[in-house]
């Protein structure tokens, strides 16, 4: 099953409460969870503490994806704030396998990202221990950027490669996508779509996802 993964980065803050309710009854499948640092990329924005509230908002599985230097150090607290999947990149974790190992031991589906210039190589010692894998289609750290076309041609790799081994591993996409470019991306072999703007900046969202599952369906 394809899956809707509205991120929060481009909610209105103010009413971030209604903004995640209004996502869920829209049926939105994730709440996606961008996490940066100021370090690992040049924007700040949220820690465990709202991971926490967000927590007591909605049912739906919270997907954290952390854009931050040192992931090691976050991945318990992160954890108990009541993360359901988190995703660490492979351009700044050096012990993978293991942080990898610790996120499924606290009983979070384990996930690694790699930025659009990363080659696909990197990961392929920790395809064993994910269950799924971001790619990222823009430079992360903003919401609201122009998805990079190359990044469909990573995305076909990864599918020929998961499928030929048979791996329970499922391809989410992250940047840029919105209705008029969400069909390439699933073809290409998306399971997983994140729409910051795509969703966020949109009038009505339950209607903006009835159209998207219609793309991808
Ligand atoms: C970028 C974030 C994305 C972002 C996507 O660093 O990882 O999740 O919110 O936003 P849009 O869909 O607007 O590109
Ligand atoms: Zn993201």
């Amino acid at each position: 099953m394809k899956k809707i993964a509205p991120s929060i980065l481009s909610a209105d803050f103010s009413k971030l409460d209604k903004e995640v309710r209004a996502v869920e009854k829209a049926g939105a499948d994730l709440i996606h969870v961008d996490v940066m640092d100021g370090h690992f990329v040049p924007n700040i924005t949220i820690g465990p503490l709202v991971v926490q509230g967000l927590r007591k908002l909605t049912s739906l599985p919270l997907d954290v994806h952390l854009m931050i230097e040192k992931p090691q150090d976050f991945i318990e607290p992160f954890a108990q704030a009541g993360s359901n999947w988190i995703t660490v990149h492979v351009e700044v974790c050096r012990n993978m396998k293991q942080v990898l190992k610790i996120i499924r031991q606290l009983k979070v589906r384990p996930g690694v990202v790699l930025n659009p210039q990363t080659p696909l190589k990197k990961i392929f010692t920790f395809l064993d221990e994910v269950d799924f894998v971001l790619l990222m289609s823009v430079n992360p750290g903003f919401g609201g950027q122009t998805f990079i076309p190359n990044v469909l041609k990573k995305v076909e790799q990864l599918r020929k490669i998961i499928d030929k081994n048979g791996y329970p591993i499922e391809i989410e996409v992250d940047g840029g996508i919105k209705l008029d470019n969400i069909k390439e991306v699933s073809r290409a072999g998306g399971d997983i779509f994140v729409l910051g703007t795509g969703i966020f900046k949109t009038l009505n969202y339950k209607e903006t996802i009835r159209k998207l599952r219609q793309e991808i369906s």
